[in-house]
């Protein structure tokens, strides 16, 4: 049977790609440190003998025992801090799991690569963040320059560097995808589409940072997973894809629209109105991906629009309210980042 392992499979995107695998008969072992919640949502019906999970942190370096055992054919790497505001509040806890983590995949490898003489594809999952910002009209493409503005962003150029470093030094078998923002079901609460989803139900007021300017690109989270899969499939050694849709809104504009999807639900509460509140410090005012190399090399676009994604998001979270209680509400819906 064929075998993948999923790091940070508890996570919003990682739950969504073991399922994914699961449908395509892989056999998938999740690694995650169960920072946030005791177990993911999205799998929590999935205990049969095509599932394994380990509650460990990458850094660990009983990861070679698990590879030695499963033997699979490759791993995708989704484990990291992934909150910008948590990051300019304690940048620490990146470094250890967005660099230190992903060094120590690495070296589990090479130690593979060398004793069992075989290579698992590493498929890494890196963000646009790692261009940092553009104008308007601007798009970023696998070979625009490096510029990280956050410690989260940062954090993961390190790691992008340290990969490419690997295949080209010790010829490890490794591809990395640089996504825009994702929305679907189980993303967690202190993300900008769950918050605003969570006050809509909750009648309160809805917070959008500065003047609700900054834009990004938006992707559903199913066309990411088969982006992933298909770069494990078809990619290039040591090669990097952007996955995008091309499809950028500013937060301001994004919540209008939500807003007008959810009108024709239910009825909205007297307090559900735009709040703008102090900006994140360092905020990028706008993502855009040239997603050209995917779409020609290797096949792959996205499928879902975006309107009927935002609404079928919408619907879930209706349908899955109990998902917001697996959370504490101290930690999700308490401004971070502004401590500078
Ligand atoms: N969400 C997005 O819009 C987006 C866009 C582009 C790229 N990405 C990347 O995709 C990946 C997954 O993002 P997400 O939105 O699902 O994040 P998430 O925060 O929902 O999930 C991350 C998971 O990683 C786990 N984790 C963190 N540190 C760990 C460690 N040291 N060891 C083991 N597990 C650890 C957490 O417990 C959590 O379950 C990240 O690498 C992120 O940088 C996300």
């Amino acid at each position: 049977m064929k075998k993948a392992i999923v790091t940070g499979g508890n996570g919003f995107i990682g739950s969504n790609l073991i399922k994914f695998l699961l449908d395509k008969k892989y056999f998938v072992i999740n690694i995650d440190k169960n920072k946030y919640s005791n177990g993911s949502y999205l799998l929590k019906d999935r205990k049969g003998k095509n599932y394994k999970f380990f509650n460990l942190d990458i850094n660990s370096i009983k990861i070679f025992n698990i590879l030695k055992k499963y033997k699979p054919e490759v791993i995708f790497n989704l484990a990291a801090e992934t909150h910008v505001d948590r990051s300019i509040e304690k940048p620490k806890d990146f470094i250890h799991s967005n660099i230190n983590g992903v060094f120590n995949i690495l070296e589990q490898l090479r130690k593979y690569k060398k004793k069992i003489k075989k290579d698992i594809r590493l498929v890494h999952i890196s963000t646009d963040e790692v261009y940092g910002d553009l104008k308007e009209k601007e798009s970023s493409s696998e070979k625009s320059a490096y510029k990280p503005s956050s410690p989260y962003s940062a954090s993961k150029a390190s790691a992008d560097h340290l990969i490419k470093s690997y295949v080209r030094t010790y010829k490890l078998d490794s591809v990395i995808s640089n996504c825009c923002n994702n929305f679907g079901p189980g993303q967690y609460p202190e993300k900008l589409i769950p918050t605003l989803i969570f006050n809509i139900l909750n009648n309160n007021s809805l917070p959008i940072y500065g003047k609700g300017e900054n834009s990004r690109e938006w992707i559903h989270v199913d066309d990411h997973c088969r982006g992933l899969f298909t770069i494990f499939k078809k990619g290039k050694i040591g090669e990097s894809y952007n996955i995008g849709t091309g499809i950028n809104i500013n937060n301001l504009n994004l919540t209008k629209l939500l807003l007008r999807i959810v009108k024709k639900k239910i009825r909205l509460g007297k307090k559900v109105r735009i709040k703008f509140v102090k900006d994140r410090p360092g905020h990028d005012l706008r993502y855009a991906l040239n997603s050209q190399k995917i779409m020609r090399k290797l096949k792959w676009k996205s499928k879902i629009k975006f309107e009927k994604g935002l609404e079928d998001t919408f619907d879930w979270y209706l349908e899955n309210y109990k998902f917001f209680n697996l959370f504490s509400k101290k930690n999700f819906f308490k401004r971070l980042g502004l401590n500078t």
